[in-house]
Protein backbone atom coordinates (compact mmCIF):
# COMPACT_ATOMS: atom_id res chain seq x y z
CA UNK A 1 0.00 0.00 0.00
CA UNK A 2 1.06 3.50 -0.89
CA UNK A 3 1.11 6.25 2.28
CA UNK A 4 -2.21 7.76 0.66
CA UNK A 5 -3.61 4.15 1.07
CA UNK A 6 -2.41 3.89 4.28
CA UNK A 7 -3.78 6.65 5.82
CA UNK A 8 -7.20 5.97 4.39
CA UNK A 9 -6.97 2.94 6.07
CA UNK A 10 -6.57 4.11 9.55
CA UNK A 11 -9.26 6.59 9.32
CA UNK A 12 -11.07 3.73 8.19
CA UNK A 13 -13.91 6.18 7.00
CA UNK A 14 -14.16 8.29 3.47
CA UNK A 15 -16.97 10.75 3.47
CA UNK A 16 -18.29 10.59 -0.28
CA UNK A 17 -19.09 14.60 -1.00
CA UNK A 18 -21.42 16.40 -2.94
CA UNK A 19 -21.62 20.19 -2.95
CA UNK A 20 -23.59 22.46 -4.01
CA UNK A 21 -22.24 25.81 -2.67
CA UNK A 22 -18.66 24.80 -2.85
CA UNK A 23 -17.67 28.56 -1.44
CA UNK A 24 -19.65 28.41 1.30
CA UNK A 25 -19.01 24.98 2.00
CA UNK A 26 -16.17 23.94 1.18
CA UNK A 27 -13.94 25.33 4.55
CA UNK A 28 -16.56 24.73 7.41
CA UNK A 29 -16.95 21.09 6.51
CA UNK A 30 -13.89 20.37 5.97
CA UNK A 31 -13.43 21.75 9.91
CA UNK A 32 -16.63 19.59 10.93
CA UNK A 33 -14.98 16.22 9.21
CA UNK A 34 -11.25 17.10 10.90
CA UNK A 35 -13.19 17.83 14.35
CA UNK A 36 -14.98 14.31 14.34
CA UNK A 37 -12.00 12.32 13.33
CA UNK A 38 -12.21 12.33 9.34
CA UNK A 39 -9.54 14.00 7.86
CA UNK A 40 -10.24 12.63 4.65
CA UNK A 41 -12.69 14.06 1.67
CA UNK A 42 -13.74 12.62 -1.50
CA UNK A 43 -14.80 15.36 -3.23
CA UNK A 44 -17.40 14.50 -6.35
CA UNK A 45 -17.25 15.67 -9.64
CA UNK A 46 -21.23 15.76 -9.58
CA UNK A 47 -21.73 19.12 -9.07
CA UNK A 48 -19.70 22.01 -10.42
CA UNK A 49 -17.04 23.70 -8.73
CA UNK A 50 -15.60 20.11 -7.08
CA UNK A 51 -12.01 21.85 -8.06
CA UNK A 52 -12.54 24.38 -6.13
CA UNK A 53 -13.44 23.04 -3.07
CA UNK A 54 -10.93 20.74 -2.61
CA UNK A 55 -8.37 23.74 -3.26
CA UNK A 56 -10.68 25.20 -0.31
CA UNK A 57 -10.84 22.29 1.97
CA UNK A 58 -6.72 21.75 1.09
CA UNK A 59 -6.03 25.48 1.96
CA UNK A 60 -8.25 25.42 5.32
CA UNK A 61 -6.64 21.77 6.46
CA UNK A 62 -3.22 20.96 4.87
CA UNK A 63 -2.91 18.22 6.58
CA UNK A 64 -6.52 16.77 5.80
CA UNK A 65 -6.53 14.18 2.83
CA UNK A 66 -8.71 15.60 0.14
CA UNK A 67 -9.28 13.31 -2.97
CA UNK A 68 -11.72 13.60 -6.27
CA UNK A 69 -14.62 11.60 -6.89
CA UNK A 70 -17.03 10.42 -10.07
CA UNK A 71 -14.31 11.43 -12.06
CA UNK A 72 -15.04 10.73 -15.74
CA UNK A 73 -12.08 12.37 -17.85
CA UNK A 74 -8.48 13.12 -18.28
CA UNK A 75 -9.58 16.95 -18.02
CA UNK A 76 -10.81 16.14 -14.69
CA UNK A 77 -8.31 14.57 -13.48
CA UNK A 78 -5.64 17.57 -14.73
CA UNK A 79 -8.51 20.10 -13.14
CA UNK A 80 -8.11 17.55 -9.54
CA UNK A 81 -4.70 17.46 -9.18
CA UNK A 82 -4.01 21.67 -10.20
CA UNK A 83 -6.48 21.97 -7.39
CA UNK A 84 -4.05 20.10 -4.71
CA UNK A 85 -5.88 16.57 -4.90
CA UNK A 86 -4.06 14.15 -3.41
CA UNK A 87 -5.88 10.74 -4.95
CA UNK A 88 -8.52 9.97 -7.63
CA UNK A 89 -11.74 7.82 -7.58
CA UNK A 90 -13.51 6.55 -10.37
CA UNK A 91 -16.90 5.37 -10.38
CA UNK A 92 -15.80 2.23 -12.88
CA UNK A 93 -12.52 0.82 -14.15
CA UNK A 94 -11.09 3.02 -17.11
CA UNK A 95 -8.14 1.73 -18.18
CA UNK A 96 -7.45 4.97 -19.29
CA UNK A 97 -7.99 6.69 -16.48
CA UNK A 98 -5.82 4.19 -14.44
CA UNK A 99 -2.76 4.68 -17.23
CA UNK A 100 -2.97 8.35 -16.97
CA UNK A 101 -3.30 8.71 -12.98
CA UNK A 102 -0.47 5.94 -12.65
CA UNK A 103 1.60 8.47 -15.50
CA UNK A 104 0.54 11.77 -12.97
CA UNK A 105 1.94 9.77 -9.98
CA UNK A 106 -1.44 10.10 -8.10
CA UNK A 107 -3.44 7.56 -6.50
CA UNK A 108 -6.28 6.28 -8.54
CA UNK A 109 -9.33 4.22 -6.60
CA UNK A 110 -11.11 2.85 -9.82
CA UNK A 111 -14.51 1.29 -9.22
CA UNK A 112 -14.55 -2.68 -9.54
CA UNK A 113 -16.74 -5.16 -9.18
CA UNK A 114 -16.29 -8.03 -11.35
CA UNK A 115 -13.73 -10.36 -11.97
CA UNK A 116 -12.49 -8.46 -15.31
CA UNK A 117 -12.54 -5.30 -13.22
CA UNK A 118 -10.24 -7.42 -10.63
CA UNK A 119 -8.05 -8.49 -13.20
CA UNK A 120 -7.65 -4.98 -15.27
CA UNK A 121 -6.71 -3.83 -11.81
CA UNK A 122 -4.32 -6.62 -11.40
CA UNK A 123 -2.46 -5.50 -14.62
CA UNK A 124 -2.03 -2.19 -13.41
CA UNK A 125 -0.40 -3.58 -10.60
CA UNK A 126 -3.37 -1.64 -8.12
CA UNK A 127 -3.89 -2.86 -4.53
CA UNK A 128 -6.86 -0.81 -3.39
CA UNK A 129 -9.73 -0.82 -5.38
CA UNK A 130 -13.30 1.18 -4.80
CA UNK A 131 -16.26 -1.19 -4.84
CA UNK A 132 -18.71 0.25 -6.21
CA UNK A 133 -22.06 -0.19 -6.07
CA UNK A 134 -21.20 -2.09 -3.01
CA UNK A 135 -24.47 -3.00 -1.38
CA UNK A 136 -26.47 -3.21 -5.17
CA UNK A 137 -23.30 -5.06 -6.38
CA UNK A 138 -23.75 -8.44 -3.65
CA UNK A 139 -22.31 -6.31 -0.54
CA UNK A 140 -19.73 -8.19 1.96
CA UNK A 141 -20.96 -12.21 -0.03
CA UNK A 142 -19.49 -10.95 -3.03
CA UNK A 143 -16.15 -9.04 -1.87
CA UNK A 144 -15.75 -11.79 0.21
CA UNK A 145 -15.84 -13.81 -2.99
CA UNK A 146 -13.65 -11.79 -5.37
CA UNK A 147 -11.18 -12.40 -2.69
CA UNK A 148 -10.50 -15.57 -3.48
CA UNK A 149 -9.09 -15.50 -7.17
CA UNK A 150 -7.76 -12.30 -6.16
CA UNK A 151 -6.47 -11.99 -2.42
CA UNK A 152 -3.93 -9.30 -3.18
CA UNK A 153 -6.84 -6.44 -3.01
CA UNK A 154 -8.04 -4.33 -0.31
CA UNK A 155 -11.37 -2.97 -0.74
CA UNK A 156 -13.18 0.38 -0.32
CA UNK A 157 -17.13 -0.21 -0.54
CA UNK A 158 -19.33 2.68 -1.06
CA UNK A 159 -22.86 2.28 -2.02
CA UNK A 160 -25.46 1.74 0.65
CA UNK A 161 -23.14 1.75 3.68
CA UNK A 162 -24.54 3.52 6.84
CA UNK A 163 -23.77 3.33 10.84
CA UNK A 164 -25.99 0.00 10.83
CA UNK A 165 -23.88 -2.11 8.17
CA UNK A 166 -20.29 -0.61 9.09
CA UNK A 167 -19.57 -2.71 11.61
CA UNK A 168 -20.13 -5.91 9.71
CA UNK A 169 -17.93 -4.16 6.94
CA UNK A 170 -15.21 -2.85 8.82
CA UNK A 171 -14.61 -5.79 10.77
CA UNK A 172 -13.78 -7.68 7.47
CA UNK A 173 -10.04 -7.79 6.56
CA UNK A 174 -10.55 -7.27 2.98
CA UNK A 175 -11.88 -3.86 3.71
CA UNK A 176 -9.53 -1.07 3.28
CA UNK A 177 -12.09 1.78 4.31
CA UNK A 178 -16.09 2.37 4.19
CA UNK A 179 -17.20 5.19 1.71
CA UNK A 180 -20.22 7.05 2.01
CA UNK A 181 -22.56 9.69 1.80
CA UNK A 182 -24.35 8.86 4.83
CA UNK A 183 -22.40 11.50 6.86
CA UNK A 184 -22.55 14.53 4.22
CA UNK A 185 -25.84 14.00 2.98
CA UNK A 186 -27.17 17.38 1.32
CA UNK A 187 -29.84 17.38 3.82
CA UNK A 188 -27.03 18.20 6.26
CA UNK A 189 -24.58 20.18 4.09
CA UNK A 190 -27.20 22.66 2.48
CA UNK A 191 -28.17 23.11 5.83
CA UNK A 192 -25.09 23.46 7.46
CA UNK A 193 -25.20 20.77 9.91
CA UNK A 194 -21.59 20.96 10.87
CA UNK A 195 -22.52 19.81 14.19
CA UNK A 196 -24.62 16.72 13.18
CA UNK A 197 -21.79 15.94 10.70
CA UNK A 198 -19.07 15.91 12.89
CA UNK A 199 -21.10 13.60 15.53
CA UNK A 200 -21.86 11.15 12.86
CA UNK A 201 -18.25 11.14 11.68
CA UNK A 202 -17.09 10.58 15.82
CA UNK A 203 -19.45 7.59 15.40
CA UNK A 204 -18.11 5.82 12.36
CA UNK A 205 -14.69 6.40 13.54
CA UNK A 206 -16.28 4.65 17.12
CA UNK A 207 -17.40 2.11 15.27
CA UNK A 208 -14.59 1.34 13.03
CA UNK A 209 -12.37 0.94 15.78
CA UNK A 210 -14.68 -1.37 17.24
CA UNK A 211 -15.42 -3.32 14.37
CA UNK A 212 -11.25 -3.72 13.98
CA UNK A 213 -10.68 -4.84 17.35
CA UNK A 214 -13.10 -7.36 17.59
C1 LIG B 1 -20.21 6.82 -4.25
O1 LIG B 1 -20.05 7.38 -5.31
O2 LIG B 1 -19.25 6.36 -3.63
C2 LIG B 1 -21.59 6.55 -3.76
O3 LIG B 1 -22.52 7.30 -4.45
C3 LIG B 1 -21.77 6.67 -2.32
O4 LIG B 1 -22.89 5.90 -2.06
P1 LIG B 1 -23.92 6.25 -0.91
O5 LIG B 1 -24.50 7.57 -1.27
O6 LIG B 1 -24.91 5.12 -0.92
O7 LIG B 1 -23.13 6.33 0.37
Amino acid sequence: MNEIEKRIQSIGVVPVIKLNNPERDAAPLAKALVEGGVPVAEVTFRAAGAEKAIKAMREAYPDMLVGAGTVLTISQVDEAIAAGAQFIVTPGMDPDLVAYCQKKDIAIFPGCTTPTDYHTAYKFGLEVLKFFPAEQSGGLAKIKAMSAPFPMFKVMPTGGISLKNLAEYAKTPIIAACGGSYMVTADLIDNQKWDEITDLCKQSVAIVKEARNA
